[in-house]
């Protein structure tokens, strides 16, 4: 085995520094995080018991087997913007009778559980989720439809969610759907579309159109329960497979189905792993607060690989980037991590050919993010920086083993695209609070307007006013600086979540055992043509 050594002095002062830093940043998570836990806020979820119903995650907690795990996906979607925090879907990954499946639910707290922009997007990445690592959909309905004043948002992309579900069955990954209540309009296409359904006595109502709607179509006087009812469809229409009589046993009948799926993962799960030799608590103590210092990422390695044994790969080649073989919970893994931020050509040339080699072998590759982008100026542009950062780019858009990316500090650039930024289809994507992502840092950014400007203003012969720049540099560095940080990125998707770097090596190791789910093939050719 070769072992991490650590550096790490966890008396010292940095290390203080960099943990007070972190757990303050955690703190804040948190608080967002418990937004999208309050759902409507305690009116509408005092009602919804009332009713005699229960939350969405109390849905998903009966759901999964007892005792284990479920990784939510995307809680912060729609932060920062006009809508509640968590999109009103819960999206994740939990055990279902032995079986990792992609379970959604609405929560019906916000805003009758209808589809904001930020729901449809959110869906839609969980049903990616679900087709590249061939986990069985749960989806446990009860939704307003379309959020009606933002239609023009979701109204025609949203098509979108029947299609990936037709797809999902075609490509033979079970569809189960769950109806606690209402599921009218596109919605009835949830059920529709679902290879399994479910419906509960007195509580689901599934139809194209209500009873006003149907009123006003052709005049005819209906009600819930004839047009839509568990009932009804389970003994008239047939849209119902399964009756439940109340919420639980529509549950435990979904559990049934899993049950009788006849899954098989494409591979074994490898069993218990040895632990990493160092505390994982201590990966808060190595990202500094201030992303301009370096920080070593075989720390980070270091806490999360098993036994924290690391091979490395080239390691006096292109030192920038640290690149070696390692097994995460029992699971092989490569691991591309950015040492000192900046990406040279010889980093390029490194990463390209450990990209391939891990192709070759079949092993998912983990990528840890603190680089603010490839290397500028008039050395490393003759040096052909650019044909270099294009062979790593080149190399991981065409790869074909699964990709995990995490970014600890900076992901800046293209350096975000050469270490596989969301664009290049990770599998998943996590932050950690300490990260930050943009085209450039926000002072360069500020000061290249500020130098264009300048420029503009030279040309058309006209003063410049550089109280006005100044002024300007500042609005531009604080617009910028807010929208690099991670909960305003997670909350538009460009993640799967911002994590607590503790969490790593957990939520890692779900996301290896789901995607363990389906075949993992690395491409044998196929990259584009290596600009040598
Ligand atoms: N778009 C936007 N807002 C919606 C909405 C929708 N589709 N459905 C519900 N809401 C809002 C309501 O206006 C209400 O807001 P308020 O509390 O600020 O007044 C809140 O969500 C809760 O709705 P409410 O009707 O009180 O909840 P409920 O649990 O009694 O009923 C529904 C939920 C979904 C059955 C009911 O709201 C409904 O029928 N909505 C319209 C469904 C529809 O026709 N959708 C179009 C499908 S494409």
């Amino acid at each position: 085995m070769t072992v991490l050594p650590t550096k790490l002095d966890t008396k010292g002062p940095d290390y203080t520094a960099h943990r007070a830093t972190a757990l303050a940043r955690i703190a804040e998570l948190e608080t967002e995080h418990a937004k999208a836990l309050a759902g409507g806020g305690e009116k509408y979820v005092t009602r919804h018991r009332k009713r005699g119903k229960l939350p969405a995650r109390e849905r998903i907690e009966l759901l999964v087997d007892p005792d284990t795990p479920f990784l939510e996906l995307s809680p912060l979607a729609a932060w920062g913007s006009d809508y509640a925090v968590g999109a009103s879907l819960v999206t994740g990954i939990g055990v279902v009778e032995g079986v990792e499946c992609l379970i959604t639910a609405n929560d019906p707290t916000v805003r009758g559980g209808a589809s904001n922009p930020w729901t449809l997007k959110k869906a839609l990445r969980a049903n990616e989720i679900a087709f590249a690592n061939r986990l069985p959909v749960i989806s446990l309905v009860e939704s307003g439809g379309a959020d009606l004043p933002s239609q023009k948002e979701i109204f025609i992309p949203g098509g979108a969610l029947f299609r990936d579900l037709t797809r999902l069955s075609a490509a033979g990954i079970p569809t189960v759907a769950v109806v606690f209540g209402n599921s009218t309009a596109g919605g009835a296409y949830v059920p529709g579309m679902s290879d399994h359904t479910v419906m509960i006595k007195e509580r689901s109502k599934v139809f194209l159109g209500g009873p006003p709607l149907v009123k006003m179509a052709t005049g005819e006087e209906s009600d819930d329960e004839s047009l839509g009812g568990a009932e009804m469809h389970a003994r008239t229409s047939g849209l119902a497979d399964h009756f439940a009589v109340d919420e639980h046993d529509a549950i435990r009948q979904a559990r049934r189905i899993v049950a009788r799926l006849n899954r098989r993962k494409a591979h074994t799960d490898p069993g218990p792993a040895e632990p990493p030799k160092y505390d994982e608590d201590e990966l808060l103590g190595i990202v500094p607060g201030d992303l301009k210092a370096p920080f070593d990422p075989l720390e980070v390695i270091a806490r999360l690989v098993d036994g924290s044994d690391f091979d490395a790969f080239k390691p006096l080649y292109g030192p920038s980037l640290a690149t070696g073989w390692a097994r995460l919970h029992g699971y092989p893994v490569g691991i591309l991590a950015n040492a000192q931020g900046v990406l040279f050509s010889e980093e390029s040339q490194k990463a390209a050919q450990f990209i391939q080699l891990a192709n070759q072998r079949d092993i998912p590759l983990l990528f840890l993010h603190n680089t603010t982008g490839y290397m500028v100026g008039k050395e490393y542009e003759q040096g052909g920086i650019i044909k270099h950062g294009a062979m790593m780019i080149n190399a991981v858009a065409n790869s074909k083993v699964p990709h995990l990316s995490v970014l600890m500090g900076a992901s800046y650039g293209a350096g975000h695209y050469g270490m596989c930024g969301r664009a290049y289809d990770p599998r998943f994507l996590f932050a950690w609070p300490s990260s930050k992502s943009a085209v450039m840092g926000p002072q360069q950014l500020a000061g290249v307007l500020s130098i264009v400007a300048r420029a503009s203003a030279a040309a058309k012969g006209q003063p410049y006013d550089d109280e006005a720049d100044a002024g300007l540099r500042a609005m531009v560095e604080q617009q910028i600086e807010a929208e690099s940080l991670p909960m305003f990125l997670s909350g538009r998707l460009y993640d799967d979540g911002v994590i607590d770097p503790r969490d790593t090596r957990t939520v890692l190791g779900m996301c290896l055992s789901a995607i363990h789910t389906a075949p993992v093939e690395g491409a044998r050719g196929g990259f584009g043509v290596f600009r040598m």
